[in-house]
């Protein structure tokens, strides 16, 4: 059942999600060679504590840590460790926030360096198919019209879309229906009305679009080993249209 939210809880979510841009935005300086993504995962826990808040993803189903750090072939759900970032990886890095009975939920993938031609493509592409999906983010269209909009812009790249993992409605829990495949045909669907706030997070394959999740339980990669980008908004849809709740400056 998909829950719709009144004006005063889109607020709350925007403020929630106000914090997650903000720790990706902190993020985003901080990952160069050398560092560890337990160090990030550090630092978004200590923008967390100065806001007040809580971290979304810490103990959801067991989930030890408060951000997703997915390096290279590693799709979603990559967890922090010792592991030191190298020259010419690429990192995605997921965040999540409770704060007022609200989730945020928002993910980028950064350079490490300077990285290769087709990783620079591959994240191009992946964003761009997000923002594509974004766009048919307006009251009257329907939920495959998001879906066939990532998977147009990712294939005619001459990429895959990961299909065993979808995006998702966001409030009061962290996921919600609906679930947001980023496959699909235009206008088939539910139709997407004012009130909603959709999480869509198109994960990309330079190769095929199969994964496997390693023996930890969390970490997914691509089963061929190539490389994957993965980026995410939180969007409402308001009384002035869609607005993207995790906006990075
Ligand atoms: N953005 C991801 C999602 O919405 C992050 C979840 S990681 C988890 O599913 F640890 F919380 F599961
Ligand atoms: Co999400």
């Amino acid at each position: 059942m998909v829950i719709l939210k009144q004006p005063d809880e889109i607020d709350k979510a925007r403020a929630s999600n106000r914090i997650v841009a903000e720790v990706l935005n902190v993020l985003r300086e901080k990952v160069k060679p050398g560092v560890t993504t337990r160090e990030l995962d550090k630092i978004a826990e200590g923008v967390t504590e100065k806001r007040r808040a809580k971290p979304a993803f810490k103990g959801y189903r067991g989930y030890p840590f408060s951000l997703c750090t997915s390096v290279n072939e590693e799709v979603v759900h990559g967890m922090p460790s010792n592991r030191i970032l190298v020259e010419g990886d690429i990192i995605g890095l997921d965040f999540g926030i409770y704060h007022q009975g609200l989730y945020g939920d928002a993910a980028i993938t950064l350079p490490v360096g300077k990285i290769g031609e087709q990783a620079a493509n591959l994240m191009q592409v992946t964003e761009q198919s997000l923002y594509s999906a974004i766009n048919q983010v307006c009251a009257g269209n329907r939920l495959g019209d998001i879906s066939a909009a990532v998977q147009e812009t990712v294939e005619a790249a001459g990429y895959s879309i990961v299909r065993d993992f979808v995006g998702h409605g966001v409030g009061k829990s962290l996921h919600e229906d609906p679930q947001i495949p980023n496959f699909g045909k235009k206008g088939r669907g539910i139709e997407l009305k004012k009130g909603m706030i959709l999480a869509i997070e198109p994960m990309v394959n330079a190769g095929q679009y199969k994964v496997k999740i390693l023996s930890d339980g969390w970490t997914v990669i691509t089963a061929d080993g190539s490389l994957s980008a993965h980026f995410e908004h939180s969007v409402a849809i308001t009384d002035n249209g869609p607005e993207i709740l995790s906006k990075l400056n």
